[in-house]
């Protein structure tokens, strides 16, 4: 029996959940093994109904199931809240609370969505790499933070375990895959970018078989788009794997289709790499592909089961092959489908 906590959140949080707990339900019934699903509120939902973003059972329930499914928070709504009180940042101390270090953002090209880039099928075809990014330090958490009326100021902090545990998982996810790592930082102008780099090297130490190489993020982001098949394995820090996971999302077409990992020690978290979208939240037309996608890694992740993994990937490759597209990947020509419907044929490849 699998417990897994499922956090649907603000804005079209609650509609991709939905799919990917349809989904959920689905394997579960197919291959015969139990899972539980409690739902907690969490972000402005929870802010609007207990007062607070974050309740304690909400992060009592994270810390005590096998698995968390997250939609998203945030929206107008609650922008204008203190700092400290707003949906982001009680995102933020979720991730904190339940150590959850090592945030994976695979960028993979479905064939069937070529055309769906703004960049040209040439270039994206066969796109298929794996982001690392540093989830619970940096510039998100370092101190001091704050602003006045004259002055706004953050501070980007690296301790040295931070980065070795990142750069190792990093390296061992190559050793899986094509072997290379890119590191990317801004060590021409940070100093903890430099010790970041200093650190990715010493660990790669333990990894003689892997390549590793370094990019400063400028010149990343514009690689991304130039020659994304030029990327095996990306490791990087909070604040550039935000920014450059929400370019590679482009790549494969829309922010709609790319998944993530939050991994820790001891807890895991899966969401999509998208926001609540708020221009297009209640109307049913949002991609639940992320989400779904987010499912199967939660199966390789979590659960050890890549078979389970590899059948919902189809799934979503086989409903990508039909020809049905929600709005954010269609094409001209292209029927348009809603995220019920989207949601629907996963399932119904996902067969019985
Ligand atoms: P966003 O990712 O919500 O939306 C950016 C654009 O992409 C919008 O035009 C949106 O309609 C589109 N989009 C996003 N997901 C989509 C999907 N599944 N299907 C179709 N189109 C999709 O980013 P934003 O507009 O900058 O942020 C909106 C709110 O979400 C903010 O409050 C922000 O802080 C929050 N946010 C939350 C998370 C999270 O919970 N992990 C992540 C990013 C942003
Ligand atoms: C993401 C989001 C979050 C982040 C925000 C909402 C705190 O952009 O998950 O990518 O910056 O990590
Ligand atoms: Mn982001």
């Amino acid at each position: 029996m699998y417990k897994i906590v499922s956090i649907p959140g603000d804005g079209i949080g609650p509609e991709v959940v939905a799919g990917a707990v349809t989904v959920l339900r689905k394997i579960s019934e197919k291959h015969g093994f139990e899972i539980r699903i409690e739902e907690h509120p969490f972000g402005g939902a929870s802010y609007d109904l207990h007062g607070t973003m974050l309740t304690d059972q909400t992060l009592e329930a994270c810390k005590n199931c096998d698995a968390v499914l997250l939609g998203a928070v945030g929206g107008p709504k609650w922008e204008n809240l203190p700092h400290e009180h707003k949906p982001e940042a009680a995102l933020l101390k979720l991730r904190k609370s339940l150590g959850l270090f090592a945030n994976l953002r695979p960028a993979k090209v479905y064939d069937p969505l070529v055309d769906a880039s703004s960049l040209k099928a040439e270039v994206v075809r066969g796109t298929d790499f794996l982001v690392f990014r540093e989830l619970i330090g940096g510039i998100y958490f370092g101190e001091p933070r704050g602003y006045d009326e004259n002055r706004g100021w953050n501070t980007m902090v690296y301790e040295r375990h931070e980065v070795e545990r990142i750069a190792r998982l990093a390296f061992e996810a190559a050793q899986k895959r094509g072997g290379r790592v890119i590191s990317i930082d801004k060590a021409n102008v940070l100093e903890v970018s430099q010790f970041w780099r200093n650190v990715v090297h010493e660990v790669h130490r333990e990894f003689p078989d892997i390549e590793l190489s370094d990019m400063y993020v400028d010149n990343a982001a514009m690689q991304i788009v130039r020659n994304p098949l030029q990327f095996d394995v990306i490791v990087t820090g909070n604040l550039f794997g935000d920014i450059l996971s929400d370019i590679a999302g482009m790549i494969t077409g829309s922010l709609g289709m790319l998944p993530s990992a939050s991994i820790g020690t001891s807890h895991a978290l899966y969401e999509p790499i998208h926001g609540s979208a708020p221009d297009i939240a209640g109307k049913n037309i949002a991609n639940p592909i992320a989400t779904i996608a987010s499912v199967a890694m939660m199966f390789e992740h979590s659960f050890c089961m890549p078979d389970i993994a590899e059948e919902i990937s189809q799934a979503i490759v086989s409903a990508l092959a039909a020809g049905l597209r929600t709005a954010d990947i269609a094409g001209a020509g292209d029927r348009i489908v809603s995220t019920t419907e989207m949601t629907e044929a996963i399932v119904t490849s996902l067969g019985s």
